[in-house]
């Protein structure tokens, strides 16, 4: 079987009839050791949800002060543990100090960078070292004025002090936002003009194969950017904190600029962790919608760290001994929950890599889980296709038969990459969790338990504890099983988003109200005859490239910012690597000739407004667009000739049939 062997997407998917089960040895071992132990207490958990969360919150967490109320939901707003009091930091970090984990390693970070035959650079920060580190440099921020509720960006690469960053943030109760390392300037500034922050962290520059990404120099230029009204988006900056890692000359200018290893040398490694409201605001996420707007994410204190710290225990089965590693980037919500908030909470070890996964050579990553002794790792199925073409020889050259568990993350996972992984690289040995969950939800929401769920490739399977996910009509009636329809949760859960950033009626209407007092994930899926969950992907214009979520609406406003452009449209195919691939359909304005230059143009334009990873794969020029007599652009068709596959469906509502012709000779 080969990746290319059929197309990702629900055409392999619903072919795939296997079933994994758990092996004993795995189970007997594991946190829950049976699927009757799961069911028992998924029904207790949501018969009884205030008990079953109550009790999870006391066992898991230090808290301060008890709460009052478990929940308080007056839809669409919830309120979790209400009345307590905790500190995130507190709970990765102190609370191990004066325990046999205080000299365990939280942190392994191996840098990108190789000479030939040298190994890349090493840094391990025990619970103890990074919690003196996280107390130093969350001295460093009250010094450059950082107060409670005061909004952090932070913009750098995956480094330990990416985490050291996020965790003096939550000691002082600053609210961090991170952004992901490939957005541009302009993303850097639109983030920090929605949530008025007032200090940036950032680095001179980071490793990305072996080349170097200017952090520093695009904040520079997020902090010049001005509004249409000529006001200056990032205004609210006073002071930007300067990482010295890749030695890449950077211009500082006195009184904002600092370096963090001078103003580290400044401080005392004394620093209490602030008393927060479960409530308080603890993060803000920016991620893609349906418009042309990022949405910020808000992710609250103490029912967030309960999720991230319950799902990394019980999904991932942690254990003490683990060495523990997800690749993911912490300027996504995957690198928060599953790289620092939950492996931390429970005492672990996380590994941190910088860079790309084929530098210098495709085994890097088994490499690494060679010398390090992985035991789970967690990746991305996007990840899992590439190691796929570049051959099964790379992971063959290497032991990896310290892995005990595989994890999957952000899109659906073909069966055929399912089983690659399973044999190549788990050694048929290892259970994979295939977790389906969204920046809004917190944590993993869809999931098997290792020890517990048989699970089938292609499935994410059955609902977390707490979780009550449904499959519903246009109606939002329930539908049969084996029927595809609109996934939605019924019921609040601890670690939901609480909000978008300054936009409550946005948040009603995005969430709320599809499904009347449900949550809406804007995911298509079907529930199988034993109640498995197979996630189809997104229903709404929200595309998932490489594992990254992308709104079509964003490429097409950066697209039409160029002066040429009149109209776009912007539409995913399946593509085997990335799973979806981006397709723009552009119209110029009169006069301009779609000469093949402008295709590159249009897509520099794109990495300028987003970042290098909004860029689109395919750009065609055409003369129209498919649109409903209201003018309404007939998205189902485009995606149709991005595809290249035959026009399906209902055509009569289409205004112009002349167009479809025109659109599908149009040239690549
Ligand atoms: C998709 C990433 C199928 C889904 C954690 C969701 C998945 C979006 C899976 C959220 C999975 C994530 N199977 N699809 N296991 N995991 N998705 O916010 O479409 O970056 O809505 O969060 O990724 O992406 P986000």
């Amino acid at each position: 079987m080969t990746a290319k062997a059929k197309p990702a997407g629900i055409t392999s998917l619903q072919q795939e009839g296997r079933v994994f089960k758990p092996s004993k040895e795995f189970s007997k071992g594991a946190h829950i050791k049976s699927l009757a132990h799961y069911k028992k207490l998924y029904s207790e958990s949501v018969k009884s949800p205030d008990k079953f969360w109550a009790k999870q919150a006391a066992n898991e967490l230090v808290w301060f002060k008890p709460w009052k109320t478990v929940c308080q939901w007056k839809e669409p707003v919830a309120k979790w543990f209400v009345g307590g009091q905790l500190n995130v930091s507190h709970n990765c970090l102190d609370r191990w100090l004066n325990t046999p984990h205080a000299n365990k390693a939280a942190l392994i970070w191996e840098g990108e960078p190789e000479a030939p035959g040298k190994a890349g650079e090493v840094r391990t920060l025990t619970y103890k070292q990074l919690h003196r580190e996280v107390c130093l440099f969350a001295n460093v921020l009250k010094r450059n004025g950082i107060k409670r509720g005061d909004r952090v960006m932070i913009y750098l690469p995956m480094l330990a002090e990416a985490a050291v960053a996020m965790l003096a943030c939550t000691r002082i109760g600053a609210v961090h936002s991170v952004v992901f390392g490939g957005f541009s300037a302009q993303s850097v500034a639109d983030r920090i003009f929605d949530c008025q922050a007032k200090l940036v962290i950032t680095a001179d520059g980071g490793f990305r194969r072996g080349s170097v990404v200017p952090l520093k120099r695009n904040v520079d230029e997020a902090l010049t950017l001005k509004d249409s009204q000529g006001d200056r988006l990032a205004k609210t900056i006073e002071k930007v904190i300067v990482l010295r890692r890749a030695g890449n000359e950077v211009a500082i200018e006195e009184g904002r600029d600092v370096w963090w290893h001078q103003e580290m040398e400044c401080v005392d490694a004394q620093c209490v962790a602030e008393k927060m409201d479960s409530e308080a605001p603890l993060f803000i996420l920016y991620t893609s919608g349906s418009t042309g707007k990022p949405k910020g994410i808000l992710h609250t204190t103490g029912g967030y760290l309960l999720g991230a710290k319950m799902t990394s225990k019980y999904v991932f089965d942690l254990r003490d001994e683990d060495v523990y590693w997800c690749t993911a980037d912490v300027g996504w919500v995957t690198g928060h929950s599953y790289v620092v908030y939950g492996p931390l909470a429970n005492g672990a070890t996380s590994l941190i890599y910088e860079g790309a996964p084929n530098f210098p050579e495709p085994d890097r990553f088994w490499r690494i889980v060679e010398k390090y002794g992985v035991t789970i790792l967690y990746t991305a199925p996007t990840a899992i296709r590439a190691f796929m073409k570049w051959g099964v020889e790379w992971p063959k050259k290497h032991d990896l038969r310290s892995l005990r568990l595989l994890g999957s993350v952000g899109e659906p996972i073909n069966p055929e990459a399912w089983l690659w992984y399973h044999e190549n690289i788990g050694g048929k040995r290892c259970p994979i969790v295939d977790t389906w969950w969204q920046t809004e939800t917190g944590g993993i929401m869809i999931t098997p338990l290792p020890g517990a769920t048989p699970t089938k490739p292609g499935s994410a399977t059955l609902p977390f504890f707490g979780i009550v996910p449904e499959v519903v009509d246009e109606a939002g009636k329930p539908v049969p099983r084996n029927t595809g329809g609109k996934l939605i949760v019924r019921k609040p859960w601890p670690f939901m988003l609480r909000g978008l950033w300054g936009d409550p009626q946005r948040y009603k209407e995005v969430y709320w109200s599809e499904v009347k007092g449900c949550y809406f994930t804007g995911d298509g899926c079907r529930q199988d005859k034993d109640g498995y969950f197979w996630i189809v992907g997104r229903i709404d214009d929200v595309l998932n490239v490489a594992g990254h979520r992308i709104g079509t609406a964003e490429v097409e406003s950066a697209i039409v910012s160029n002066p040429k452009v009149a109209e776009a449209a912007v539409v995913g195919r399946p593509d085997d690597l990335k799973g979806q691939a981006l397709v723009a359909f552009v119209i110029l304005k009169t006069g301009v000739k779609p000469e093949p230059a402008l295709r590159e143009e249009i897509r520099q334009q794109v990495a300028k407004e987003i970042g290098p990873v909004a860029k689109p794969d395919d750009i065609r020029f055409v003369e129209a667009l498919p649109k409903t007599r209201s003018g309404k652009i007939m998205r189902r068709l485009l995606k149709q000739i991005a595809a290249g596959v035959e026009i399906k469906g209902d055509t009569t509502t289409l205004e112009d049939i002349n167009v479809l012709a025109k659109l599908s000779q149009a040239e690549e």
